[in-house]
């Protein structure tokens, strides 16, 4: 007897591909994702690969630029992770490198947005595709939240100048859980439960202290490569960071410029205030998805060290401290 088909059958015959259909980069990346271990407690599902957890649109572009983004021997990587000053970071960064351009009365970043004018290697910006960072001319000054043992072959052990910030895990926790229920529609999660999730290591790109720590292990390793800073250290010493920066990026300050008082310059384009009081920081954004929307203004929120104190408790900041201590155990970081 036939056998009768059921709508659904006739829509699977109908879309099943044909034998020698080759399915793309792009969907076998999402099917590999979808085998992979996931996990409930951020505004979105979290995905584990390789002991790292990740938004899943995030682990489809960290899996994609693996074949498509070609490190070039004098790229410049600031790498991070969210919510430890990358915007800073870019912000001195492009600042420090781009002086012999730009005046400082006419500077790009009175007009755009820090995180404009540095792309992410991973993170296409709107209306791009993960291939945008290959049409960009040499010396390229890129960013990626990537932990170090994901960075593609070549920009961890070839010639490419990797610059990674941190910053104390109290202060990034707080600072996520504002950014996340800000920008992330209808979400609005609570101290305690990102807390104990961000404890297990169960984070965006966490765990914090294993990210931290392979950057950490790769500065000491190969100190002229990889340069590792603090966001607290920046934040008491601007002004030496700024030397600090230039001279590991291949463009020490000249003695004239010392006594023009060029880094205090940087400092002072770089600083939250400046960065704040500009309109094109202040209004505009863009969607992504129907859930988030990025507001240019979002990247910046108080900038202050130690702000945890208002939104934790001691005994909390006491027990995250000691987390962290026991998981970088037999390695010389300390926050
Ligand atoms: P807070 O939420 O604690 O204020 P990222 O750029 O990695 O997303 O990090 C955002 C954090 O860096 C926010 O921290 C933000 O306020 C802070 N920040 C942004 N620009 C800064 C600047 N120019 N100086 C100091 N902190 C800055």
């Amino acid at each position: 007897m036939a056998h009768a088909t059921t709508p659904s059958d006739q829509e699977s015959a109908t879309k099943s591909p044909p034998a020698d259909h080759v399915p793309s980069k792009e969907s076998q990346i999402k099917d590999f994702i979808s085998t992979l271990p996931a996990r409930e407690g951020w505004s979105q599902p979290l995905i584990q690969y390789k002991k790292y957890w990740f938004r899943p649109q995030m682990l489809e572009k960290i899996l994609l630029v693996q074949d498509t983004y070609k490190p070039r021997a004098d790229d410049i990587i600031l790498a991070t992770q969210p919510k430890c000053g990358t915007t800073w970071l870019k912000a001195l960064a492009f600042t420090i490198t781009n002086r012999s351009r730009y005046s400082f009365a006419d500077h790009p970043l009175l007009t755009r947005h820090p995180q404009h004018v540095v792309p992410f290697i991973e993170i296409p910006s709107l209306g791009m595709d993960h291939t945008e960072v290959e049409m960009l001319p040499s010396p390229r000054l890129l960013a990626t939240h990537m932990p170090m043992s994901m960075l593609p072959p070549g920009a961890s052990s070839g010639g490419c100048l990797v610059v990674y910030l941190c910053r104390d895990p109290k202060d990034t926790l707080v600072s996520r859980l504002h950014y996340e229920n800000r920008v992330v529609k209808g979400c609005n999660l609570s101290m305690d439960s990102v807390f104990s999730m961000f404890c297990e290591g169960f984070s965006p790109y966490g765990p914090f202290w294993d990210h931290c720590r392979e950057y950490w292990e790769e500065s000491l390793a190969r100190p002229s490569n990889v340069l590792f800073l603090k966001y607290e250290e920046i934040m008491s010493d601007p002004v030496q960071a700024v030397r600090e920066l230039a001279k590991f990026l291949g463009v020490p300050l000249t003695e004239e410029e010392e006594s023009s008082g060029v880094a205090e310059e940087v400092v002072k384009l770089c600083s939250f205030e400046t960065l704040t009081s500009l309109q094109v920081n202040q209004v505009g954004g863009v969607a992504r998805g129907n859930k988030v929307y990025l507001d240019n203004s979002v990247f910046f929120r108080k900038g202050k060290v130690g702000d945890w104190t208002n939104h934790m408790s001691q005994e909390m900041g006491e027990k995250l401290d000691r987390i962290v201590q026991q998981k970088l155990q037999g390695c010389e970081l300390v926050f």
